[in-house]
């Protein structure tokens, strides 16, 4: 299966597409992830998208559009895939569109993670990662966290530098501006599927897979 997950930022994209993935035997592909690996490994790619990353904007079509190409071109990517964060703008949609048709093939479904600023806001407010394994945690919904370190490897629990409150706010403009209209473009294709990302992360999971067994 070839799927999208789309939502603002803080909608608990990472979070599901962790399961999602998993259940479709399909690899997760982050572009926010990707940008960030490049980041702190210093690489050019790395050193242009942190200013952007850094003050809450989108990295240029341009650069992305080519880092998905490269990825999507890996052998794991044949099959299917889940896209997590891509595409974020008309043009990174049309891009993506085009290259798939190019290789005879097209989207099967975007999943529209449906969540208010309020919540987002509240998310990304407490959201920790973890420096070894990558598994988001939150300081507020995962008691566990609390001591700083993973409760699932071990390692050390960080906060990301974009989710600073200023930067939250940039974001969710970039969002609104940039994104939101992914739902009208997807929305004419019949492809998108809107579910509530409100409430525990595993009825969250449910929806979203009872979503893909709907229109699977
Ligand atoms: P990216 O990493 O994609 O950030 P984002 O879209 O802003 O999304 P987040 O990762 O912040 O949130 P999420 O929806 O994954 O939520 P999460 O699961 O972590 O992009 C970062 C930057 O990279 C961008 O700003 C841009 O500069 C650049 N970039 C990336 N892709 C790009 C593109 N295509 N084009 C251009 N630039 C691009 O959950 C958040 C928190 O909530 C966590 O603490 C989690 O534990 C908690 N949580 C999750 N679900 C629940 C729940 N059900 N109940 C309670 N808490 C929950
Ligand atoms: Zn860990």
């Amino acid at each position: 299966m070839r799927l999208v997950l789309v939502g603002p930022p803080g909608a608990g994209k990472g979070t599901q597409a962790e399961f999602i993935a998993a259940h479709l035997s399909v690899p997760k592909i982050s572009t926010g992830d990707i940008f960030r690996a490049n980041v702190s490994q210093g690489t050019p790619l790395g050193v242009e998208a942190k200013r952007y990353m850094d003050a809450g904007k989108l990295v240029p079509d341009e650069v992305t559009i080519n880092m998905v190409r490269d990825r999507l071109a890996e052998p794991d990517a044949g099959e299917g895939f889940l896209l997590d964060g891509f595409p974020r703008t008309t043009p990174q949609a049309a891009a993506l569109d085009k290259l798939l048709a190019d290789l005879g093939t097209a989207l099967d479904l975007v999943l529209e993670l449906v969540v208010d600023d309020d919540e987002v806001i509240r998310r990304l407010s407490g959201r920790r990662t973890c420096r070894g394994c990558g598994k988001i945690w939150h300081v507020e919904f995962d008691a566990t966290t609390r001591e700083g370190v993973c409760d699932r490897c071990g390692a050390e629990l960080f906060q990301r530098d974009d989710d600073k409150p200023e930067t939250i706010a940039a974001r969710l403009r970039e969002y609104a501006e940039k994104t939101a209209p992914l739902v009208d473009y997807y929305g004419a294709q019949g492809k998108l599927v809107g579910i509530d990302a409100t409430g525990p992360v595993e009825d969250v999971t449910v929806r979203a897979i009872d979503a893909l067994r709907s229109y699977g």
